[in-house]
């Protein structure tokens, strides 16, 4: 029997629409031969659908549910069910509403970015439930997700990033004064702001004077209440590349070189040129980035450790800035879902789609086998012992708690 493949995407996050784009392209390279590919949109209130038009994107210009077969599902959570349910309508005298099961999830291919998808909340849903997801863990995912955790984790683990200062809403709106001067002193200008969870540079500004930086807060401040302000490079050149794999049986891929726009790659340089209709995949970019041996071989090896250090599963992309200043490579962020499956920097490497997407399955299943090894059924008989005493009693005879 063919492997049933739920792709999941959409959700409540400001990247929505570009993971429609990721995960539309990723449904139409998977091998149909191997696997019925089930597509599940949760759409920006969260509400989760299903139905063969899902796959096609002229279904979310504009939305339109239930029509075309989309119908309004729900998980079931229960440990290794992976069941896809719907409410049925009851009707004739009694009407009572009826849940059936639309489709049974064999491995889930999370195609989300950004909140409520690529940032382990929904990890933690299918860890929770027990069915194999494609992507980095809890832990992992939350990391990367937090470019503040992920700057001290970066620090901890002595790997190369900028230094920066990070600053709540709170703290912004009492004392923007003292915000604005402990940058200028720690950091001084130029600066880029960088919401703390969010991506596709949304909410991203460079400031390069105190007035400027004022305006770069307020707007990242609109998008999250946690704000990252970090050392600015001038012109840094961009490296980015992909890894793929679990638990050490990893691969780098080739490196590729994104050309930027304007002063930094926004939103517009990433998912709109070339018509926009591909995401990531139509970015411009030397690929091969146009680099030396040895630069290649210690972006890939520092990806690679980055890969283990965050446990990741799957796909990943780790991205780079290269000052040309101090010629030293410092980590931009990692993407623990990237945009298009980073599946362009694999075809580079000879990988068809096609493949990468068994890989990633393959990778969700090992990970799901190995947490299924270990020991959830470790029992003594400590309940035994334990007395909480009668009611009005003095004092717990037995075991004491603590
Ligand atoms: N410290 C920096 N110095 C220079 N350019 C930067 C710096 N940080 C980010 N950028 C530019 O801004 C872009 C977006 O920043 P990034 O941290 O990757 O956020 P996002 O998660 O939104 O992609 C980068 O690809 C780069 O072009
Ligand atoms: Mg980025």
């Amino acid at each position: 029997m063919k492997k049933q493949i739920g792709v999941i995407f959409g959700s409540r996050s400001c990247e929505r629409e570009v993971s429609i784009i990721s995960a539309v392209q990723m449904m139409r390279h998977a091998n149909p031969e191997k696997y019925d590919v089930i597509p599940v949109y949760i759409d920006e209130k969260g509400q989760w659908y299903t139905g063969n038009a899902l796959k096609d994107i002229r279904s979310y210009e504009p939305f339109q549910p239930d029509s075309n077969g989309i119908i309004k599902v729900f998980p079931d959570l229960t440990s290794g069910s992976g069941a896809l349910l719907t409410v049925k309508k009851g009707s004739g005298l009694i009407a009572k509403d009826r849940i059936e099961i639309v489709a049974r999830i064999d491995v889930y291919v999370i195609v989300m970015h950004g909140m409520n998808g690529e940032d382990g909340t929904l990890q933690g849903l299918f860890e929770l439930a027990n069915i194999p997801y494609t992507s980095t863990g809890v832990s992992g995912s939350a990391i990367g997700m937090d470019k503040i955790m992920m700057k001290q984790f970066f620090r901890g683990a002595n790997l190369p990033t900028l230094p920066g200062e990070w600053f709540t809403r709170k703290e912004f709106e009492q004392d923007s004064k003292s915000v604005i001067a402990k940058v200028g002193k720690n950091l001084g200008y130029p600066v880029f702001v960088k919401p703390a969870n969010l991506g596709s540079s949304i909410g991203v500004s460079c400031a390069t004077d105190e007035e400027e930086l004022q305006d770069s807060l307020e707007l990242a401040f609109e998008y999250d209440r946690r704000v990252l302000v970090e050392k600015g490079l001038i012109k840094p050149i961009e490296l980015n590349c992909s890894v793929v794999g679990y638990d050490g049986d990893l691969e780098a891929s080739p490196i590729e070189m994104p050309i930027q726009h304007d002063e930094f790659l926004d939103f517009r340089d990433k998912y709109l040129a070339g018509g926009g209709s591909k995401g990531m995949a139509s970015l411009n970019r030397l690929l091969p980035a146009p680099i030396e041996e040895e630069l290649k071989n210690e972006i890939q090896e520092l990806s690679k450790t980055i890969f283990r250090l965050m446990d990741c599963k799957g796909v990943v992309r780790i991205d780079y800035m290269f000052d040309r200043e101090s010629e030293k490579i410092y980590i931009t962020e990692i993407n623990t879902i990237p945009g298009s499956l980073a599946f362009y920097l694999w075809e580079n490497a000879g990988m068809k789609y096609e493949k990468l997407i068994d890989r990633m399955i393959e990778c969700a299943e090992l990970s799901h086998a190995d947490k299924n090894r270990s020991n959830y059924a470790y029992t003594s008989d400590i309940l035994k012992n334990v007395s909480f005493g009668t009611k009005g009693s003095k004092g717990t005879k037995g075991t004491k708690l603590g």
